[in-house]
Formats: structure tokens, C-alpha cells, sequence
């Protein structure tokens, strides 16, 4: 057990993600390098490496906060950051697959300040870059050299069918009114916990943390994917484009049940009612209905329940990252980035 609030030498969450990519980012280009032109074009736009002309462009291209859980779960946990390189660049590529067929599913226009990239080169080009970096996540483990490589490509597919079914399920939601809390924490956790547990517990398995620490990683991660995704359900409603990158209240065009949404549709109140015949109605959600959906989140405390939610969560997430932890500074660190993540969009 690591004390992490009262550790001094961690370092700045900035300095933390900059010396993450210095390590990941060389290594995820060159993966990305050895996919057919096409679809690693299609891939090299969306991670903001090329605009839609191939052509290179600057900046820094995504923060990398799945490998940045890989790379410091094994340092905190006792092992080697180096070790887990592997893992940090397949979870990568695992999120960038989910997202490009995310946004062909969701219908969104816009990510990280950009065109989708099924809005620039098509759906079936965005789904093919998908199936691309998804295979390419699978070689690069099986190529990592990790003594138990199958038990740990194994992992990594559970992962992926887990994030499989919470898409399912989070697309079947849209159809469906009667979603119980319960089953809607379930999809979640299985969309977007399952990858952020796999970053946290084969990083640390592959930087060579014993077992026991590398399970408590995990859970670390699960929990924190769980903060992750409410965070992302309230910015989804209330986030301001110029920041997030993505469009607003596109969930609620979608009539996605996301958390905060089940959490106001199951209170009961006046506003509940309200926001339940709103979803039930036939014609399109427009401008001003949206609106008022996002209103009646509110009004039905589905806002304020979610925000609770998202500390709780993070602070029991933390609980399990202390038990873990071998080594106070990259603990401190990994600390630090969680509670960024569930302040700010990644
Ligand atoms: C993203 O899900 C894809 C996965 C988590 C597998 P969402 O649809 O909830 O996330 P954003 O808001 O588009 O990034
Ligand atoms: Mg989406
Ligand atoms: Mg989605």
C-alpha cells in the first residue's frame, strides 16, 4: 500500500503524457507505417498525424491516456515502463479501431476538432482502417515477446469482445425505453472499462508486476473507465464543442440511454415522464427538443447523480490503485491522470 496524496516527485501531468509519447508515439507510427497504403492513409488522418491529402501536418495528434495507463500501471505497480510498450501501443490501436467505427455507428460528424473519417473518405474506407489497426493490435502483442504471449493476446481478444457487447448494447438502448440502471452501468462498463482495465493490467503484467499488483491495476482501470465514460455521457450533453472536439447532444438525437440519461429516467419525477414521452415520439429530434432533453436531464437529477457518480467512482478506482501500488512516484502520477481524465475529455 502506497501513500500516494502525501508523495512528493511525481511529476507534472504535461511533463507525464510528453514523456509517454516520446516513448509510444515513434513506435506507434511504425506500426501504422506497415498497414496497406489505403488504409493506413484513412488511419494516419484520423490520429491527426496527415490531413485528408496525406500530406503530414504538425501538433501532437491524440494524448495517448491509454498507453500513458499502460506505460505508468507497470512502473507503479513495480515493474518496467519499457516492458510495457507493447501493451500501451495495442490498446491504442484497440480505442482508435472502436472510435472509427464509432463514429460510422453514432453518425458524428466531428472528432478531435476534425471530420470523421467515414465523412471524409467514406464509411467503407473508415471501416476498413478500423479492421486494419484492430489486426495490427493483435500483432504487435503477438510480436511483443512477452513469455506468456498467448495468455497475453488472449486478454487483450476478452477486451475486445467485452467492448463488442457494449457497443452492442449501448446501439440496442437506443431502441429500447426501458433500460434498468444496472444493465446501462453493465454496458458501460464493458464499452469503454474493459479497454481502460486492459491498459492498467496487461501494462503492468507485461512490464513484469506480479500478479496479485497487475489485478488490482486492472480493477483500478475498470473503475476509472467506468468515471471515464460518465464524464464523457455529461460532455456529450453539456460540453462545449470548441473544447471536446466532438459535436453536443448528439447522444440525445441518438436517444442513447447513457448513463446520466437512465439515471434521470429512472427517478421518477414529473421531468422523467417528460424526457420518457420525449424518446417515445415518433418524428426526429430537432434543435429546440434537444434542448429541452438536456433540461430535463438536469431537472430529473440525472446531472447531478452522474457528477457523484463520477467522483465515487474515481475515489474507489484510487482506492484500488493504492493497494496496488509498489512505487509511490509513478503511482502519484497515475493518480494525477486520473482525475484529469474525468475532468477533461481524451
Ligand atoms: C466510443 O463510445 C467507443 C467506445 C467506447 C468503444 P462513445 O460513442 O460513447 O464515445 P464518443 O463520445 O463518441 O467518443
Ligand atoms: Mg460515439
Ligand atoms: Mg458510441
Amino acid at each position: 500500500m502506497v501513500a500516494i496524496e502525501e508523495t512528493t516527485g511525481g511529476r507534472p501531468a504535461a511533463d507525464v503524457l510528453a514523456g509517454v509519447r516520446d516513448v509510444v508515439d515513434p513506435a506507434l507510427r511504425a506500426a501504422v507505417a506497415t498497414l496497406p497504403s489505403a488504409p493506413r492513409a484513412i488511419a494516419e488522418y484520423h490520429f491527426g498525424w496527415c490531413d485528408e491529402h496525406g500530406n503530414p501536418v504538425g501538433g501532437a495528434g491524440g494524448k495517448l491516456f491509454r498507453a500513458a495507463l499502460a506505460l505508468l500501471s507497470a512502473r507503479a505497480a513495480g515493474g518496467s515502463g519499457q516492458g510495457a510498450v507493447p501493451a500501451a501501443v495495442a490498446v491504442e490501436l484497440v480505442h482508435n479501431f472502436s472510435l472509427l467505427h464509432d463514429d460510422v455507428m453514432d453518425g458524428d460528424a466531428t472528432r478531435r476538432h476534425r471530420a470523421t473519417a467515414w465523412r471524409v473518405f467514406g464509411t467503407g474506407g473508415a471501416v476498413l482502417a478500423g479492421d486494419a489497426l484492430l489486426s495490427l493490435a493483435f500483432d504487435t502483442l503477438a510480436a511483443g515477446g512477452d513469455p506468456a504471449g498467448s495468455d497475453t493476446v488472449r486478454r487483450l481478444n476478452s477486451t475486445v469482445q467485452r467492448l463488442i457487447a457494449g457497443q452492442s448494447a449501448d446501439m440496442d438502448f437506443e431502441r429500447r425505453a426501458d433500460i434498468a440502471p444496472a444493465e446501462c452501468r453493465a454496458m458501460a462498463e464493458a464499452k469503454t472499462g474493459a479497454l481502460l482495465g486492459c491498459a492498467c493490467g496487461l501494462g503492468a503484467s507485461l512490464g513484469g508486476a506480479a500478479p496479485g499488483r497487475a489485478e488490482g491495476m486492472h480493477r483500478f482501470g475498470e473503475l476509472l473507465g467506468l468515471a471515464f465514460q460518465i464524464a464523457d455521457d455529461l460532455l456529450g450533453i453539456w460540453g462545449d464543442p470548441a473544447t471536446t472536439g466532438k459535436p453536443v447532444h448528439s447522444d440525445l438525437r441518438n436517444r442513447k440511454k447513457s448513463l446520466p440519461v437512465v439515471a434521470a429516467l429512472a427517478a421518477g419525477t414529473a421531468e422523467s415522464g417528460e424526457l420518457a414521452a420525449l424518446f417515445a415520439r415518433a418524428r426526429p429530434l430537432e434543435g429546440p427538443d434537444l434542448v429541452r432533453a438536456a433540461e430535463l436531464v438536469e431537472l430529473a437529477g440525472g446531472r447531478s447523480w452522474a457528477e457523484r457518480e463520477t467522483a465515487a467512482l474515481l475515489e474507489s478506482a484510487l482506492e484500488h490503485l493504492r493497494s496496488a501500488a509498489a512505487a509511490a512516484a509513478p503511482a502519484a502520477e497515475l493518480a494525477e491522470l486520473a482525475r484529469l481524465a474525468v475532468r477533461r475529455d481524451h
